[in-house]
């Protein structure tokens, strides 16, 4: 079954990374969470897509260079609405705990480099993730491939995922390479043939950021393991009301034409 991921939690709805957009992402019924992590100064792990607070806090500066409890002290709400104001920039910890209440969601954790920053992250993420989650359910994926072979040294259970924008051969081959058990392309990339070849090779194929309509249907259509969005609340209504797969589609219109007869 296709899993909806929403894309930093319930991003149009809420604020980007934040503790109100994951609990929005669960209330809408997302069968789990992408979110970015990045370390701060005193190497604590937190969530949030920049490498500068500018667009989505109210400080300035790199969040790598900005201690933790200074990073606390920003406001993470007011950017997208004043009714949001005086939310956090949450630690990855805070994400973990509340994920616990929520056995079956899937948490994708993207861990974020920028430049040289960052360079402890899978060494400073890693066990703390370990401590609060089984290998179920959780997937690690970072633009930089590299640093997915050391998360694999780190806890080879934990399924990884490379994350790429421009289209790749053979995909399956290039993941199993990196030890990764999915792939997360950029949906452009993403055809019926190579989600059924990844798949084939027991590679999971998670699309982002996925938010048209016709391409949500296709992929879900396609079977793609997850689908990451922006809208989790348009791919859930897709998925429960009109994603029926086309022989079924056929066999019924062929019914109800027979019952209308
Ligand atoms: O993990 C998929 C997606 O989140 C990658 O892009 O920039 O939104 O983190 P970005
Ligand atoms: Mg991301």
């Amino acid at each position: 079954m296709t899993i909806i991921f929403a894309h930093r939690g319930a991003s149009r709805q809420c604020p980007e990374n934040t503790m109100s957009a994951f609990k929005r992402a669960v209330e809408l019924g997302a069968g789990g969470i992408e979110f970015d992590i990045q370390l701060s100064s005193d190497d604590v792990p937190v969530v949030i897509h920049d490498r500068t607070l500018k667009r989505t806090a109210s400080g300035r500066g790199t969040v790598t260079e900005t201690p933790f409890s200074d990073l606390r002290k920003h406001d993470a709400g007011s950017w997208f609405s004043p009714s949001f104001k005086g939310e956090l920039i949450p630690s990855l910890e805070e994400v973990l705990i509340f994920a616990n209440q929520y056995p079956n969601l899937w948490l994708n954790i993207e861990l974020k480099y920028y430049s040289d920053t960052n360079v402890k992250l899978a060494e400073k993420s890693i066990p703390l993730i370990k401590k609060h989650r089984s290998e179920k359910n959780t997937v690690i994926s970072s633009f930089e491939h590299n640093r997915l072979v050391d998360v694999h040294k780190l806890w080879s259970k934990v399924e990884t995922a490379p994350i790429y924008k421009a289209s790749l051969h053979e995909p399956w081959d290039y993941a199993k390479n990196l030890k990764a058990k999915a792939i997360h392309p950029q949906y452009k990339t993403v055809d019926r043939s190579l989600t059924k070849a990844s798949q084939s090779h027991g590679i999971n194929v998670r699309p982002y950021t996925v938010n048209d309509e016709r391409l949500i249907k296709q992929l879900l259509e396609w079977e793609a393991d997850g689908i990451i969005t922006d809208v989790p609340d348009l791919a859930l209504k897709i998925m429960k009301n009109e994603h029926i797969p086309q022989e079924r589609r056929s066999w019924l219109k062929a019914i109800w034409q027979f019952i209308k007869r």
